[in-house]
């Protein structure tokens, strides 16, 4: 007895208990310590011309009996304002390199039609064009996202587009958008230079996109007060040569460097079912989704090296699951149903946005809608809100708070010899002095208990807001919309600064404490 009581003293003068009481997950924020920012632009959303994204998603067209604004989806616009989306990507993805903005502007009927080679060979009538998406984002109040043309466009192409939407004065482009219907430019900050360029953007290597790109954003100009913050394509996945390229030959001349890595649960021929799966490949999608806090280490590596003042940004944007696409749906179209297991990617995921947010400035989750892992599907005039949807919800108080450094020490999920973190947390403190702490619990079977501490404040007050299902599988349909929502929750408690929370199996947790 008397052994035990003095190993145990051992242990807490030397700190050492903190790991050797793994059964329970601790959690430890400094509330007084947070130095970076959490930006809102982390909660960007990407939309595509493939399937039903733009057409039937966003746009319905002016004549539509679906309730619109200006051919715009009134039900999608409210949506997506009430989880604060901060900017929208588009044209695309692979689209944006075989996109030429001319075809979209002046009388719709005037517009030329085109094949969409990527997605489905369908034909793209060129009906939701530059003015359209600016109106959207209007409509939205979020930051619009260009992504110009380099794979398959030209310099005078992409110079020109910047001209049109942004200068104020006497010049062919400007004359040309106030013919067209709008007299005052808009304001475009985020420039995409290219997508995907070592793929579908034009098969480029890394060195000679450095060249392309320092050609195409030379002639990107800012017009008056719009000062365009640029992105190069970056790197597909754990390519670090291409960011170490980028770096080294372009550096500063840009203002961040996308990344897209996609969660996929077995291989690219056969990816697995949206929603009929079992132990194994829900494993390897949770284990695929914590594969982003190596991928943005690693990167932010590199990057460091070359600016160790951060003044660059990782843009990862494009991630989420990608599976088959739902049975008797074109496969050109990516459209997948979106389950719990797709909530627990979310909150995985912007958990770690969250923690890098010193060099994660801004992240896109693919697609918004009706492609693969969509915050919103449409059918006709129904909408549904997928459980993603919700974890935007339940994280958007993150936006523009100051991030908050905790150690977390977390029980593990096994899966036959492998496993990872049961727990994934992040935490930021708002401008009205609340704190906010995201977990999530991917075990699919074994609730978890936090024993927490908040160093550097004396907090009474704790709410929550939970998201989780009967079954990991379970998501809202256009018949049962309302499947996966979320709830109040009451199993966190806040004593003497000491946190309890019972995190349920498969869940998403939103703390508030103040
Ligand atoms: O989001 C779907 C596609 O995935 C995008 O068009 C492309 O950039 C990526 O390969």
């Amino acid at each position: 007895m008397k052994v035990k009581k003095t190993l145990a003293l051992f242990l807490v003068a030397t700190g050492l208990s903190f790991q050797m009481n793994a059964q329970e997950n601790k959690l430890i924020l400094n509330v007084d310590q947070g130095e970076h920012v959490i930006s809102k632009h982390i909660y960007g959303h990407f939309s595509e011309h493939l399937g039903h994204c733009i057409y039937g998603g966003f746009w319905v067209g002016e004549d539509s009996p679906i309730p619109n604004t200006r051919g715009i989806r009134n039900d999608v616009v409210k949506a997506l304002k009430d989880i604060s989306i901060p900017n929208l990507r588009w044209p695309g993805g692979c689209f944006a390199d075989e996109y030429h903005w001319m075809d979209g502007i002046g009388p719709r009927s005037e517009r030329p039609k085109m094949v969409n080679t990527h997605w489905g060979g369908v034909v793209e009538d060129n009906s939701f064009g530059t003015h359209e998406f600016l109106d959207l984002c209007e409509q939205l109040g979020c930051e619009p996202y260009i992504c110009g043309n380099v794979g398959s466009g030209t310099v005078e192409e992409m110079s020109k587009w910047v001209e049109y939407i942004t200068f104020d004065g006497e010049s062919p482009m400007a004359n040309l958008r106030k013919k067209n219907g709008r007299e005052k430019p808009w304001k475009v900050k985020f420039w995409g230079v290219g997508n995907e360029n070592w793929g579908c953007g034009g098969n480029m290597n890394a060195d000679f996109y450095a060249d392309q790109y320092l050609r195409y954003a030379t002639y990107c100009r800012n017009y008056g007060d719009n000062n365009l913050y640029k992105i190069s394509g970056g790197p597909s996945v754990d390519d670090y040569n291409w960011t170490e390229t980028l770096m080294k030959k372009v550096g500063g001349r840009m203002n961040g460097v996308s990344l897209h890595y996609y969660t996929v649960p077995n291989t690219w021929n056969e990816k697995g079912s949206a929603t009929q799966f079992d132990d194994k490949e829900y494993f390897a999608t949770i284990q695929k989704a914590f594969h982003m806090e190596e991928l943005v280490s690693k990167h932010s590596t590199i990057m460091d090296k070359y600016d160790p003042q951060k003044r660059i940004a990782l843009i990862p944007d494009e991630w989420g699951t990608w599976y088959d696409v739902e049975p008797g749906t074109n496969p050109g179209f990516l459209y997948q149903q979106n389950t719990m297991r797709d909530a627990l990617v979310a909150g995985v995921t912007l958990n770690i946005f969250n923690n890098h947010c010193d060099r994660v400035k801004m992240s896109n989750i693919a697609q918004a809608i009706n492609v693969l892992q969509a915050v919103i599907l449409t059918k006709d005039d129904k909408i549904v809100l997928t459980p993603t949807y919700w974890v935007y919800y339940l994280y958007k108080v993150h936006q523009e708070a100051t991030m908050i450094p905790f150690k977390l020490n977390s029980n593990k999920y096994n899966y036959q010899g492998l496993d990872v973190d049961a727990v994934s947390a992040s935490a930021s403190l708002d401008s009205n002095g609340k704190v906010h702490v995201t977990l999530v619990n991917v075990d699919p079977t074994k609730e978890q208990s936090i024993d927490g501490m908040l160093n550097g404040v004396n907090f009474k007050k704790i709410s929550g807001k939970i998201l989780s299902s009967a079954k990991i599988n379970d998501h809202n349909t256009f018949d049962n919309p309302n499947t996966v929502t979320v709830k109040d929750f009451n199993n966190a408690k806040l004593t003497n600064g000491k946190l309890a929370v019972k995190l349920p199996a498969s869940s998403v947790v939103m703390l508030e404490i103040e």
